[in-house]
């Protein structure tokens, strides 16, 4: 692993909307359209967070908390800063403020050929509970779905 890239993890805020988006279409082969980027900063249950520099995203995490279940829909890293530790720094934070705002568990879906996301999850507790054969229409990939139960959050305890 390449050493830890110097970053911070921040809500997503409506700066952040080109590079987002950008980081987006370097990453998947069903990017999302720009007016998803927009209307994600509407919505009143994500818990959106971006890791930046002090210039520019590195990369984004997005999810819904509905109920007591955050979903994370999104998650990437531009290409040029993967392997310094930005999607787990990203995760940890999702993961510690989706149970501050009571999740009690997250579940994510995930390509079975990603095996850089596979060992990213796992490395965070995620389990394997299912899988959605031939899932996705790009590739006809399998879905796997993942599930990590979240940690209560002791009494005090803030963002
Ligand atoms: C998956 C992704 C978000 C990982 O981002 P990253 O910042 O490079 O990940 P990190 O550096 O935080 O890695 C954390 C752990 O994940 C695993 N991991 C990450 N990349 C990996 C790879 N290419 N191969 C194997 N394991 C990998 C390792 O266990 C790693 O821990 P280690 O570095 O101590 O070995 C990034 O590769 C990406 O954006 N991919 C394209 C979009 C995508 O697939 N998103 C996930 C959709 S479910």
């Amino acid at each position: 692993m390449s050493a830890r890239q110097a970053c911070t993890v921040a809500p997503y805020r409506s700066e952040h909307i080109e590079d987002a988006w950008l980081i987006d279409r370097l990453c998947f082969v069903d990017p999302w359209l720009k007016r998803s980027f927009i209307e994600e900063l509407k919505a009143a249950c994500a818990l959106n967070r971006v890791a930046a520099d002090e210039s520019r995203v590195l990369g984004f995490c997005f999810g819904r908390i509905i109920l007591d279940e955050y979903t994370i829909h999104r998650l990437a890293v531009h290409p040029a800063q993967r392997r310094h530790g930005i999607a787990a720094c990203m995760l940890q934070s999702c993961l510690r403020h989706a149970a501050l705002r009571g999740a009690l568990c997250c579940h994510i879906e995930v390509r079975s050929g990603n095996t850089a996301a596979l060992r990213l999850y796992e490395g965070f507790r995620f389990e394997r509970i299912g899988t959605r054969t031939a899932y996705y229409r790009a590739g006809g990939e399998d879905a796997i779905l993942m599930r990590c139960m979240l940690d209560t959050p002791r009494p005090g305890q803030s963002a």
